[in-house]
């Protein structure tokens, strides 16, 4: 896209000359992820340049530092005096966005540092207990099961069913809907804004780039009166403890942090889970004899389900902003750099994981960073454990064979946020 066009969200394509190290690839240009994440870049990186430096389109910012080490991806995570989360998780924003849409984007807990940090996610820790958790596990397989057979029905019906579509989506953001305390005849209105938000820059999910502001804003609309109603008749969801929520000045939370809030909650526990689903049946499908295993020894399921975490790595990348000089594994880095993790690579990096590029569904120990690690470790890790453990239990319960093939393409979100598939069509034979 040339600097001459209209403003709107643009692509992040640098053409210029690379000045600190020799380009393997532009991990900044969204089409380097069309066919999934570039994997044998990033492990090229990995052995040559530890410290990767990636330029970024001029206007955008000055480009970013890479990080492909597992070690120097806890390094930093650790370390949030050093290497803060406040200037944003994403590599860099369109100059052009509307102030209320960056307000939310970067005014949430996940980009904040401590103590700040803490006191948003005590609001909603309760929410994601080991207790609470499991005592969703009953309507989290209720759920599984009406999706399981509305698949089912759909491939006895036509022959194949889209596996994002019909059995990856509809979970999480059910769930989540649930806990969220969203009234079932809106959710399919947040599935399609989360949708749309996610693939802001793929114009499959989101043809109307220009429009993508409309709908942040449709979705803050909608976060506000649902804490409005909440704060006049409070109920036992995480739209109550939010609406009620007092920070530690005894104020209730700003509005733009409501927004991000929601906008959040939206987008983190519903495309990370799904895509965890979609990528693990893709990555079953790729390799019968690890299907064949878990079919066979249906107890592994909770290493298999770390296995595809690790695996698919749901979350591509977080960034951290340098809050002064220092060092990541002995390489410099100045006070402001951007400095970019690849959750994908750390979890591929051979100092920590025998055989990294295959797929065991037995593999342990797996010490994977899907989830990230310290003050941000993420807060939904047990609902989205769990909601994998469920469908993949439904699944082999319905297709006991786990016969599954595709039956087209698979095709992949132009993003390099998320490790995201939209289309996988898919066939299977259920039990009589
Ligand atoms: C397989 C599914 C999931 C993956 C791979 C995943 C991944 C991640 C990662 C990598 C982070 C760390 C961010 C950082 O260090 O900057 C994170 C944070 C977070 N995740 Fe998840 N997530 C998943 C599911 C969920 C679910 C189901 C929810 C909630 C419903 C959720 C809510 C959050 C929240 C609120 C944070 C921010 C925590 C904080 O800043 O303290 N996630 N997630």
């Amino acid at each position: 896209m040339s600097e001459a066009q209209p403003a709107k969200l643009p692509d992040n394509i640098f053409d210029g000359p690379w000045t600190r190290n020799p380009k393997i690839v532009d991990l900044n240009d969204l089409d380097s992820f069309v066919h999934g994440v570039p994997h044998d870049a990033l492990d090229a990186i990995r052995a040559q340049y530890p410290m990767y430096w990636n330029e970024e389109k001029r206007d955008w910012g000055p480009g970013f530092w890479n990080l492909t080490r597992y070690e120097d991806i806890v390094e930093v995570s650790r370390n949030t005096g050093t290497f803060s989360s406040d200037a944003g998780i994403n590599i860099s924003f369109p100059p052009d966005v509307e102030p209320a849409v960056i307000n939310a984007v970067i005014g949430n807990m996940i980009t904040m540092d401590p103590p700040e940090h803490r006191t948003y996610r005590n609001i909603a820790k309760p929410f994601f207990s080991t207790r609470s958790v499991t005592s969703l596990e009953a309507r989290v397989r209720e759920l599984a099961r009406g999706i399981v057979a509305d698949a089912v029905k759909k491939v006895r019906d036509t022959g194949s069913c889209d596996v994002m579509t019909d059995i990856a989506a509809p979970l999480p953001i059910s769930v989540l809907c649930d806990i969220l305390g969203v009234p079932h005849e809106d959710w399919k209105k947040i599935f399609d804004w989360s949708n749309e938000l996610i693939g802001i820059f793929d114009p499959d999910l989101c043809p109307d780039p220009e429009g993508a502001t409309a709908t942040f804003m449709e979705l803050f609309t909608y976060g506000q009166h649902l804490v409005a109603e909440r704060r006049k008749s409070p109920r036992d969801d995480l739209m109550t403890a939010i609406a009620v929520a007092k920070t530690e000045d005894g104020e209730g939370i700003p509005e733009h942090l409501l927004n991000g809030f929601f906008l959040l909650m939206v987008v983190a526990g519903n495309e990370t889970t799904r895509n965890s689903i979609t990528g693990g049946l893709h990555a079953l499908i790729e390799n019968p004899s690890q299907r064949d295993r878990l079919v066979q020894h249906p107890t592994i399921l909770p290493t298999a389900v770390e296995e595809i975490l690790r695996w698919v790595s749901p979350v591509s990348h977080m960034r951290r902003t340098a809050l002064c000089d220092s060092t990541i594994g002995g390489h410099p880095v100045a006070e402001g750099d951007k400095v970019v993790m690849w959750y994908g690579a750390g979890n591929r990096d051979p100092s920590v994981f025998d055989r990294p590029r295959t797929f065991d569904v037995t593999r342990d120990p797996n010490p994977h960073l899907a989830f990230g690690i310290g003050e941000h470790f993420c807060l939904g890790s047990r609902l989205a454990r769990l909601q994998l453990k469920v469908i993949f239990e439904e699944l082999l319960r319905v297709v006991p064979t786990f016969d599954f093939s595709l039956t087209g393409d698979v095709r992949y979100v132009r993003t390099n946020f998320i490790n995201g598939i939209k289309a996988m069509p898919a066939t299977f034979t259920p039990v009589r």
